[in-house]
């Protein structure tokens, strides 16, 4: 057998070896049409889930290249970032505590892997999600179409699971659209929710839908209540997957991202979930619905306490170091 280079294949760097880069790695391996480069600051950590991972290749069918380090070199040259190292908060840290930490991790690796990767999409991933979309794109330099929050595609994800067990019917046959920031105040839409076509407020009354929007606002942290040691991951790394892949295969996908809003909705300057067109080149159409009036202030109110946390980073920054 001649030896031989393999074609090069388009590389994904996932930066954080913890739980949502992880289950990433391995859905993403599975597709088998990229190269991965996993990078932690812990020692050993992304080297060995990188090592453990390949070694499932024989068995499950795939030649993923995955290669674990502490540093950016290896990741030269990405089409797609993903970044989900951070911290989780912790009994007695307060929200700026958490605030403040992530940001500074957020800030400087950023800055990293776009010096080895000016080219590359960025997909944010670390909490609070919206807020560390504005720390990424500051430190990214990079045009508002390639850095880009992952999360409307896992509260979509999650009100579609839910309007599926209400309904007992097929997730396949069902659609549904959450807008606004990552948190207590994103804006479930069941007015665009279907089930096959059918408009979810022609199956179930306003009741019934009203409890539905309310656990999926509440999904993250009813994940957190069950596990108590960590939050959710593999959902959270099956919605980055579609993410990259939309951006990786072109395949112009529409759906919820964070991303900045310049005058789209009636919002400037803040980084928030709206439906998007995804595909080559990250964003390549921010898609501007005709929103009732309540929808409307709903989606506001959402982005308002993004630019609180925006506004509580700055007086972070302003403040001196202890
Ligand atoms: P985790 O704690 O399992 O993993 C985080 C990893 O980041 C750790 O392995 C840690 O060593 C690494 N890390 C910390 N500082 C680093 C640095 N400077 N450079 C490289 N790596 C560094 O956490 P998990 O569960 O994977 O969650 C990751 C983040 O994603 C959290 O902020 C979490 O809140 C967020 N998240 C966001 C979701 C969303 O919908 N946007 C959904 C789920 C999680
Ligand atoms: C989630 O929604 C914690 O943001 C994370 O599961």
């Amino acid at each position: 057998m001649q030896d031989g280079q393999r074609a090069a294949r388009p590389k994904v760097t996932i930066v954080g070896a913890g739980m949502v880069g992880g289950a990433l790695t391995q859905f993403l391996a599975l597709r088998d049409y990229a190269d991965i480069v996993l990078v932690d600051i812990v020692e050993g950590l992304p080297q060995g889930k990188a090592l453990d991972l390949m070694q499932a290749g024989p068995i499950l069918g795939f030649d993923t290249r995955i290669t674990g380090t502490n540093g950016y070199t290896g990741t030269t040259d990405s089409d797609v970032v993903v970044i989900t190292s951070g911290i989780a908060r912790k009994p007695g840290m307060s929200r700026d505590d958490l605030l403040r930490t992530n940001m500074g991790i957020v800030r400087s690796v950023t800055a990293l892997v776009v010096e080895h990767s000016p080219a590359a999409v960025v997909i944010v991933v670390s909490n609070p999600l919206d807020a560390m979309c504005h720390v990424a794109y500051d430190a990214a330099h990079l045009p508002r179409e390639r850095v880009i929050g992952m999360a409307g595609v896992l509260d979509a994800a999650r009100f579609r699971t839910f309007i599926a067990m209400e309904l007992s019917v097929s997730v396949e046959d069902v659609s549904a659209l959450v807008l606004g920031g990552h948190g207590d105040t994103m804006v479930p839409l069941s007015r665009f929710s279907t089930v096959n076509g059918i408009p979810l407020p022609e199956l179930l009354p306003a009741d019934r839908i009203a409890a539905l929007e309310s656990r999926t606002a509440k999904g993250g942290a009813e994940v957190i209540s069950l596990l108590k040691t960590g939050s959710a991951y593999t959902a959270p790394g099956a919605s980055v997957l579609q993410m990259v892949d939309a951006v990786i295969l072109d395949k112009q996908r529409v759906i919820p991202c964070s991303v900045l809003l310049q005058g789209e909705y009636g919002i400037s300057g803040v980084f928030v979930g709206v439906p998007i067109k995804l595909g080559a080149g990250g964003v390549q159409e921010i898609i501007q619905l005709d929103l009732a009036e309540q929808e409307r202030a709903a989606l506001h109110q959402s982005a308002n306490a993004v630019q609180g946390l925006v506004d509580a980073m700055a007086r972070l920054a302003s403040e001196p170091q202890v």
